[in-house]
């Protein structure tokens, strides 16, 4: 009996394993969407800075993907900025247009962003 239960508890496990990683898969494609709309006029599809936007800057975006390698991004850096932007550059805040759990998406498929496929 006690055998079963553990079986079940296994198999419910596994089952709520699943459900989560389609969760994050479409957050990261929604982070995706909002990302272009918001992000990739200045940052560019790849986030390398090189927007069409990015010329009339004058401090252009610098490469978030190299950013990143680097270690200089995490989550909650990244939510910060999107939220309140970066005061004294170009970096608008996003408090307005994005809810905190939106923002999150977005700092999460920056993280998850694979240069090979843009
Ligand atoms: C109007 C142009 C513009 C738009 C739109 C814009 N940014 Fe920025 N962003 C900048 C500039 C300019 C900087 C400052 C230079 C730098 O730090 O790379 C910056 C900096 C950043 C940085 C790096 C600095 C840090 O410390 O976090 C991140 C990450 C970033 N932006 C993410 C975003 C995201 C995500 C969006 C969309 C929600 C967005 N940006 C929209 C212009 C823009």
């Amino acid at each position: 009996m006690a055998r079963t239960i553990l079986i079940l508890f296994a198999l419910s496990f596994l089952v709520f394993a699943c459900i989560g990683k389609a969760s994050t898969h479409s957050s990261l494609q929604e982070g995706q969407r909002l990302y272009v709309v918001h992000c990739s006029s200045c940052h560019g599809t790849s986030a390398d800075g090189k927007g069409p936007a990015s010329a009339s800057l004058a401090e252009p975006p610098r490469d978030i993907i190299q950013l990143r390698e680097e270690g200089k991004l995490n989550k909650i850096s990244l939510v910060r900025s999107i939220l309140d932007g970066l005061p004294g550059t170009g970096m608008p805040p996003y408090a307005d247009s994005v809810s905190v759990e939106e923002a999150d998406w977005i700092a999460e498929y920056l993280l998850n962003m694979n240069l090979a496929e843009n």
